[in-house]
């Protein structure tokens, strides 16, 4: 057989495939499913859905254990600083605030004095 037949004859093969798969790209629609994670209304959370959805999911902070404002704002400053995350530094409380009254507790208090 004459190769440039056979290359030919692939070549046409392939278009042939190619055109179909297009035709169907063209007509399937599809959604995605809807965002399942929705970050708890309260005062901050405009902030936190413009400064923590860049990258990642609701469920980043809604599936952590509930974390102490300490902790909190650990979180926040090593997502600025670890994994660059371009919050102002003067959001930072506002988010830990944030983030603390929605998906938090109480800093441990210190023991109450024996007497
Ligand atoms: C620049 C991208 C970026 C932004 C913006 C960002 N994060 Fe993250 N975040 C990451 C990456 C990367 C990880 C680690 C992902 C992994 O381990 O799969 C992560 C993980 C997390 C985790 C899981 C625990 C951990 O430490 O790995 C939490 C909670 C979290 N982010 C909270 C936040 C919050 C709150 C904000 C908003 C203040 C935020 N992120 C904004 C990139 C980002």
């Amino acid at each position: 057989m004459n190769p440039i037949k056979i290359f030919g004859s692939t070549l046409a093969a392939v278009f042939l495939l190619a055109a179909c798969l297009l035709a169907r790209a063209a007509d399937t629609n599809f959604s995605l499913p809807p965002e399942t994670a929705q970050l708890k209304p309260g005062p901050g959370v405009d902030l936190a859905s413009a400064n923590c959805s860049l990258c990642h999911s609701a469920d980043y902070i809604s599936t952590q254990p509930r974390l102490t404002r300490t902790a909190w704002k650990a979180e926040v400053t090593k997502m600025q600083q670890k994994y660059g995350a371009p919050l102002l530094a003067n959001n930072i409380e506002a988010l830990t605030d944030y983030l603390t009254k929605s998906y938090g507790k109480d800093d441990p208090q210190p023991k109450p004095e024996k007497k």
